[in-house]
């Protein structure tokens, strides 16, 4: 199994250097964030509360393998209030239950985009070092400032032509990491092994 591993909190850089690692290495690429943002986007597209334990476990389970590999092209997902809604499911233990296999299997038996095996996987997410392949033989845990990652998330939203404030996107990130890191089951935090970089002063 050839898997590196990059948790890390939200706007840390974690997909930009996953994907530039895939391109460098052919290797096949899962953005795991992406599993918990289609269970919190199909919720509140029919009009569900994210929080309902019943109904995000019943959509977790009804993701088919097809939905979960194309979820992370998915433009609707990358918005703020489908990142809440992620964070709020991903605490439910079940949910994280129904999206294991599929991440097990992605790194066993890596496949790219154009459906093809490759050589190796790397994920990204929040528990991949610890929970998801705890056996990778890469453990990245990227970590930066909240100030810079707000900035970082801020100019992000702008150049998509949303309508931001600031202030609302460094409060959403600060509570955003503080649930992740505070839930039971698989909290947000480095692998004993994970090599822990600070991208605060890093473009
Ligand atoms: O990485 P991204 O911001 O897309 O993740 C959205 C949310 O999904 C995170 O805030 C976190 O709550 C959850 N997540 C998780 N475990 C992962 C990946 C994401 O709990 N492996």
């Amino acid at each position: 199994m050839n898997v590196i591993a990059i948790d890390g909190s939200s706007s840390a850089g974690k997909g930009t250097l996953a994907l530039r690692l895939a391109q460098e290495l052919d290797y096949a690429y899962l953005d795991t964030g992406a599993l918990y943002r289609g269970v919190g986007y199909e919720l509140l597209q029919n009009g569900l509360d994210p929080q309902d334990e019943e109904a995000a476990v019943k959509v977790a389970k009804g993701l088919s393998v097809e939905r979960m590999l194309s979820l992370q092209d998915d433009s609707c997902i990358r918005n703020e209030v489908c990142g809440k809604a992620a964070s709020y499911v991903s605490r439910l233990p079940k949910v994280r239950e129904a999206l294991f296999e599929f991440q097990r299997r992605f790194a066993l038996f890596p496949i790219k985009k154009d459906k093809t095996p490759a050589k190796g996987a790397i994920l990204d997410g929040r528990d991949i070092g610890t929970v998801i392949c705890p056996e990778a033989q890469i453990k990245l845990f990227l970590t930066a400032n909240s100030e810079i990652r707000a900035k970082r998330r801020y100019k992000e939203l702008q150049l998509k032509g949303l309508c931001v404030i600031y202030e609302d996107v460094l409060s959403d990130i600060i509570q955003r990491d503080k649930r992740d890191q505070e839930r039971q089951t698989a909290p947000l935090k480095p692998a004993e092994d994970a090599l822990v970089i600070d991208t605060s002063d890093m473009t």
